[in-house]
């Protein structure tokens, strides 16, 4: 069925889901299809409209994780039901280029599980799709350069202009079958992810000497998740480690704390996790040989590591205010070298302009 109107809900940190929706548009208004796309980092997430009668609607996200972001899988879970809708399904992932060659980025569960919600709500898909865009997380590798920027841009363009055609001339386009067995394979790392993401990345995030406090990142941050604590930016929990604050930063002075992270996790977690276990063995004796009893050691190691970061990101947060242990912090975050590029989606496709 063509659909007479088509409404996108895109999710974005640094502007591929966005610059991808921008090119549906392009391509329905190209066939004269009334369209509205919707940020939703503007819109209201806790009250939905309910789809009108007949239209299709689209969600267009990053992938966080091996899914999509939580702020994504929420509102669509959230989303109304069916009113006889067709919806299509797209993820931007972290595309890579190597001399000529174009690498995918991996989607786990990222279109599945919102797929699944939606065919539960009674919506039939049109559409399933990744979009391999420049990787833009920067915590763990340096952006990429300009001109690959470019090149991957002007790729990713052609793919979705010719996705979008095909699903607004009432046509079925499911090519994320192709990835289906790899992306159950990697399923379950996406489930630890959430609590790695939320627990571990978000909280690595700091404001270095450079930060003139100009407000730029809470005022963009998409989620709200950036508050000031004691005149400083401070990352809560609602963060999605979206990247857009250390991304469009204009005096790079956002950095991912990799010495803290990795400096905590070791020294704070095998203190606590060994203390933890030496009083339980004074208490009871445990048969260490059992593989319930193995599989709770690790469970208790994980959930007390994660109980680290949440009390030590506030310590953290405090001592940046000492100079000595401010410098040892910056000089152990690799984001701080000049060569460490930021990522800038296509200028204009910048989410701030
Ligand atoms: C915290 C984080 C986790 C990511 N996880 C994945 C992933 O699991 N698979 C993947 O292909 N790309 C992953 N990426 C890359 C982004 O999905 C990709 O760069 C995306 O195009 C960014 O879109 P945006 O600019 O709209 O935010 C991740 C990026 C970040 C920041």
């Amino acid at each position: 069925m063509i659909p007479e109107h088509l409404t996108i809900y895109f999710f974005s940190g640094t502007g591929n889901a966005r610059a991808v929706a921008g090119w549906v548009c392009e391509e329905a208004a190209r066939r004269n299809i009334s369209t509205m796309i919707m940020d939703l980092g503007k819109t209201d997430r806790k009250h939905i409209m309910p789809p009108q009668p007949g239209s299709m609607i689209g969600f267009i996200s990053p992938t966080h994780g091996f899914n999509y972001p939580p702020v994504m899988i929420k509102f669509i879970a959230r989303f109304p039901r069916s009113r006889g809708n067709t919806v299509f399904l797209m993820n931007t992932r972290a595309g890579m280029k190597l001399s000529r060659w174009f690498l995918p980025g991996l989607s786990g569960l990222a279109l599945w599980m919102a797929a699944l919600i939606l065919l539960i709500k009674g919506y039939k898909i049109a559409g399933l799709r990744s979009i391999d865009m420049p990787s833009n997380w920067i915590s763990v590798h340096p952006g990429l350069k300009e001109q690959v920027v470019k090149s991957m841009f002007a790729r990713c363009k052609r793919i979705t202009t010719t996705f979008a055609a095909k699903i607004l001339e009432g046509k079925k386009a499911l090519t994320a079958f192709r990835d289906i067995v790899q992306d159950l394979l990697i399923a379950p790392i996406s489930i630890g992810y959430y609590f790695v993401g939320r627990f571990i990345f978000a909280k690595s995030f700091y404001a270095g000497e450079n930060c003139d406090n100009c407000d730029l990142c809470i005022n963009h941050c998409p989620v709200k998740a950036i508050l000031k604590v004691d005149g400083r930016p401070f990352w809560s929990y609602r963060c999605e480690s979206c990247m857009r604050c250390m991304n469009e930063c204009p005096k790079r002075a956002i950095q991912t704390a990799h010495g803290y992270v990795i400096g905590a996790m070791c020294l704070f977690n095998m203190v606590v996790v060994i203390y933890f276990w030496q009083t339980v063995a004074q208490v009871i004796t445990l048969p260490l040989d059992n593989r319930w009893i193995k599989l709770l050691v690790t469970l208790t190691g994980w959930f007390l590591s994660f109980l680290t970061m949440v009390i030590t990101y506030r310590v953290f947060h405090y001592l940046l205010r000492v100079p000595v242990l401010r410098e040892i912090f910056y000089y152990t975050s690799i984001t701080r070298f000049r060569f460490w590029r930021r990522y800038k989606a296509r200028a204009n496709m910048r989410i701030s302009e």
